[in-house]
């Protein structure tokens, strides 16, 4: 995917990124930077970083950076050819026709292609004699035409080839058709058949109004009950929301947060239609974030029974660290939401508005479960349900509502709120010791690179990775320097492997005599171009004189001169003769 350095520089001229990212985020000058609270995570203080100089942002607290065509990517949830498409058409620019190898971008617009004629020959099936076993499901689901229409609904039939004829019938290759899941290779090789045969079908539709995937429903008792789409190149389960396309448009920022489909479903005809679902998997990070983006609130609804409420237990600091307030709808009497609507007849919705309105935030929700399983009529119980909730209470960042909570609990239990608070002082004090130290460790942990996957050599060589990560910062701030550089340390000196690419790949465009960062997005991962941002980021002025890049050179030649175990095994007698002798010579 080469689009050409001209074209690229230019593209990035004209989108200054801290114009770009001023128009979604609001920055402050901090310094020679702008700062701003993190659009990719949740935060109350600003740890996201904005480099007019270098054109590149970097977030401390998430370890996201880029440049402005990652920006846009990680924003707008583009990939990488159309960010700069965006790019482009607001830069007014022309975008050069095949200029860049779009195999993979080919195959994304067939998958699109051929799932969006697969979800109309799953309707139009839906709505022929063959469908009216689904039909008739839907509609004993009391679900209405209007409704079926609405969600695109349709159903697979069990002849195990119908679709795979019919996309043929279109011109798709079978290669697409198994690309996008909806057709699976037969075992012994010989053509392929559909991947969903005898469901009901639910069209898992994008913010920008792809189809991206299905869920397909058994009719029966079988199992599985909800058959997915996989991971194709169009679709990620775990960053994708069902039904977020509706939600989108319903004119709040709250969503309702529901286990599945019928339940998102059902909700939306009794006229809530802010409602969305995982795919079938734990709430994920990925997810939350999308959600931030759509709204300040989020209702969960989950099942009555324990793995809704596990899931809900789980999803509660999910939501929280994205930013979201949250509430917890309990649906009674062990229903579903969709069962609840329904088994209220005509007063369904008004029922579940209820429901909404009676549903309690986070901190409430997670005490009230407390008391349900303290019995608070003796002390041992009193007692007990107080530690606990003190334990809740010390997780709420602001003293205000804090002090709401405990003077709550208080009221409620008969205990003197002083003496209550002095027990909450001492859990909270040592609740935050524990936090401020996994809070330290994990600093220590990021500044030993322990817990860095990507640059995971840094940890196994810290002397050799800290020069090498320096060394190549300079080069790129001092791209005149190479010369001297390229000199002083050959890249088969480097020992960590990520350092090594980078420097080939540096020291290869300048001699190009192209500029060393333009291209990196493009040419790297994203989570290898976020830890170039970041080293970039970090580095201080003090490293970045002559004198620092020749301690550098000296330190990675040192340290490649080491015999380690591992290039031990890759010398000859004689190369490590000469190393033992060489070991000497310097100790005399
Ligand atoms: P549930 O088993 O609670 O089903 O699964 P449901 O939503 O109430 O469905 P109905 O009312 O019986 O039709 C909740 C969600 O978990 C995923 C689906 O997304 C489902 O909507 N799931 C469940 C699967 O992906 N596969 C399964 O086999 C079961
Ligand atoms: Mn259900």
């Amino acid at each position: 995917m080469a689009f050409p350095e001209s074209f690229l520089q230019e593209l990035k001229m004209r989108n200054d990124i801290t114009e770009t990212v001023s128009s979604y985020v609001s920055l402050k000058r901090r310094g020679r930077n702008m700062v701003g609270l993190c659009p990719f995570h949740g935060e109350k203080t600003p740890s996201f970083n904005v480099y007019t100089e270098n054109g590149s942002f970097y977030c401390f607290g998430c370890g996201v950076g880029g440049d402005v065509i990652t920006f846009i990517m990680k924003i707008e949830n583009l990939d990488y050819v159309d960010a700069v498409k965006l790019l482009a058409q607001r830069a007014g620019m022309e975008v050069p026709e095949n200029s860049y190898d779009d195999s993979m971008n080919k195959l994304r617009s067939r998958i699109f292609e051929a799932n969006r004629e697969a979800a109309r020959f799953y309707y139009s099936t839906l709505l022929s004699p063959k469908g009216a076993s689904g039909l008739e499901y839907l509609h004993n689901r009391q679900l209405s035409d209007r409704t079926i229409r609405h969600f695109g609904l349709g159903f697979a039939d069990d002849d195990w080839t119908s679709l795979c004829t019919h996309l043929r019938g279109k011109g798709f290759k079978d290669s697409e058709i198994t690309a996008a899941n909806l057709g699976v290779k037969r075992r012994n090789g010989n053509g392929i058949y559909d991947r969903f045969t005898n469901r009901v079908m639910f069209p898992i539709i994008d913010l920008r109004g792809n189809v991206i995937a299905f869920g397909g429903r058994i009719m029966t008792d079988e199992k599985p009950k909800y058959l997915n789409t996989s991971d194709t190149p169009v679709f990620k389960k775990s960053a994708n929301l069902f039904s977020l396309n509706n939600a989108k448009n319903s004119g709040n920022r709250t969503l309702i947060l529901c286990e599945g489909y019928m339940d998102v479903i059902s909700v939306c005809q009794a006229g809530f239609t802010n409602a969305v679902a995982t795919l079938g998997t734990a709430l994920t990070v990925e997810q939350a974030v999308l959600m931030k983006r759509y709204a300040d609130e989020v209702i969960i609804c989950y099942d009555a029974d324990e793995a809704g409420q596990k899931a809900t237990a789980r999803a509660i600091p999910i939501l929280r660290n994205a930013g979201l307030l949250i509430r917890v709808l309990t649906v009674p009497r062990g229903k579903d939401p969709d069962e609840f609507i329904k088994s209220n007849g005509k007063d369904g919705p008004a029922a579940f508005r209820a429901l909404i309105d009676k549903s309690a935030n986070d901190v409430e929700y997670r005490l009230n479960k407390l008391k349900q399983q303290y019995n608070t009529e003796t002390t041992d119980g009193k007692i007990a349900y107080l530690e606990e909730a003190a334990k809740v209470i010390s997780g709420i960042s602001s003293p205000l509502e804090r002090d709401v909570y405990i003077s709550k609990i208080s009221n409620e239990t008969g205990v003197e709120k002083s003496s209550f608070n002095q027990q909450f002082k001492n859990i909270f004090k040592r609740s935050n010791r524990e936090a401020a130290k996994k809070q330290m460790n994990k600093i220590q942990a990021d500044l030993s690179g322990r817990s860095d996957k990507i640059n995971s050599d840094h940890y196994k060589k810290p002397r050799s990775s800290s020069a090498e990560e320096a060394l190549v910062v300079f080069l790129i701030n001092n791209p005149d320097l190479a010369p001297e550089i390229s000199d002083g340390v050959k890249p088969e000196q480097f020992q960590n492997s990520l350092m090594k690419r980078y420097y080939e790949y540096m020291l290869g465009r300048i001699e190009r005599g192209l500029d060393p960062l333009n291209n990196v997005t493009a040419d790297f991962t994203n989570d290898e171009a976020s830890k170039l941002y970041q080293l970039l980021s970090q580095s201080i002025p003090a490293a970045s004189t002559k004198e620092a890049m020749r301690e550098y050179i000296n330190v990675i030649n040192e340290e490649s001169k080491k015999l380690t175990a591992e290039n031990a095994a890759s010398l000859s007698d004689a190369e490590i003769q000469a190393y033992l002798d060489e070991i000497r010579k310097n100790k005399q």
